[in-house]
């Protein structure tokens, strides 16, 4: 089964959280939901409240509450791009132009500030306080993630561990949260929600793993992101953190060299990319990845058999394969 099937299955789900989103991102302030409608009206591919309309179908759970929260975990997401794009001088998010490039990073960090706060009144009105804890204890996980990313720029020595610590932290609990999610609004077992919450973690850590080889061998036009950005942000990713374990020292100095000097040729980049692929830092990257989805795809099938349990090996399956 394809993404997009079940896209469609969900269509009605995914419509309503669009609403809450649409609705809840206003302010009198009009500059707030005019730069909040630039990046949730750009097509984001909408996977975490995805992972959590589907996670909460496999328990049988479908009340409307669930649209609420699969909006809240939106927000954060959206949120924490409005950031990110700011910290990676991004130039380029969804295919379109980024809101720190049209707005500049004072109005983009504000905005992602309401969001976030956006995000949490209406934590605050749903009232669960389990449901609370999931979610703000994620939230405060991925800004962990984001701040060791930041201390670890540049670092040449940075091991494949500590990347994948940070991955799990900035991007992956986001996903975990919101497949435990499902299991919490069911009122599942901690056992169950904790199985999910490890199926969520894995797809999103190779979910920024893959995205990770993205960034070196994507098309721009379908990635929606400018190519080779993480070298030029001196971001340390599996693939370069594979290669320079395998490449001679001289190469290792050379390369070195180019990520510490920030502003980096085009030429040094694909000096770099080469040098990435011929030690074969995608295709490890990428067995990373899929290791990973196999370790989900186990603990999913410890469900027994049902559509939303196929809809969640296709997500794990999509994850894999994605081109954007
Ligand atoms: C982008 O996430 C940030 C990463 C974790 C790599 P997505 O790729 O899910 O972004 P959208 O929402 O679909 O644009
Ligand atoms: C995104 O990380 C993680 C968060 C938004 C917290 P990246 O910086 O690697 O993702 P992209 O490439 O900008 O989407
Ligand atoms: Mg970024
Ligand atoms: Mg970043």
């Amino acid at each position: 089964m394809q993404i997009e099937d079940i896209i469609l299955t969900y269509e009605k789900d995914l419509k309503l959280v669009e609403e809450f989103l649409d609705k809840e991102q206003n302010s009198y302030v009009k500059l707030i939901p005019q730069i909040s409608s630039h990046i949730i009206a750009s097509g984001g591919k909408r996977l975490r409240p995805l992972l959590l309309l589907i996670s909460s179908d496999l328990f049988k759970y479908c009340e409307e509450r669930r649209h609420v929260l699969a909006a809240v975990i939106e927000f954060i997401h959206t949120a924490s791009l409005l950031h990110d794009d700011v910290i990676d001088h991004a130039n380029i998010r969804r295919g379109r132009a980024a809101a720190n490039k049209l707005w500049g990073n004072t109005a983009s960090i504000l905005v992602g500030d309401y969001l976030y706060a956006t995000a949490f009144r209406l934590l605050t009105e749903d009232g669960d306080p389990v449901v609370q804890r999931i979610i703000s204890s994620a939230t405060t996980t991925m800004v962990e993630g984001e701040t060791i990313q930041f201390i670890k720029s540049g670092d040449a020595e940075i091991t494949e561990q500590e990347y994948l610590s940070i991955i799990e932290k900035k991007t992956a609990i986001l996903m975990s949260a919101s497949c435990a999610l499902g299991a919490a609004l069911a009122g599942q077992p901690q056992e169950s929600i904790r199985t999910l919450s490890s199926i969520g973690l894995k797809i999103g850590v190779s979910f920024q793993v893959t995205d990770d080889t993205l960034d070196y061998v994507g098309v721009k036009e379908e990635f929606g992101k400018n190519i080779g950005m993480d070298l030029r942000e001196g971001k340390m990713t599996l693939p370069l953190i594979w290669a320079l374990k395998k490449g001679s020292l001289a190469e290792k100095e050379a390369v070195i060299k180019i990520i510490k000097h920030k502003s980096a040729e085009d030429e040094d980049i694909l000096t770099i990319i080469d040098f990435i692929k011929n030690y074969g830092g995608i295709e490890y990257a990428l067995g990373k990845a899929a290791q990973y989805i196999g370790e989900a795809k186990a603990l999913i099938k410890s469900f027994p058999d049902s559509s939303a349990r196929k809809y969640l090996l296709s997500i794990a399956d999509y994850v894999l394969n994605r081109n954007n």
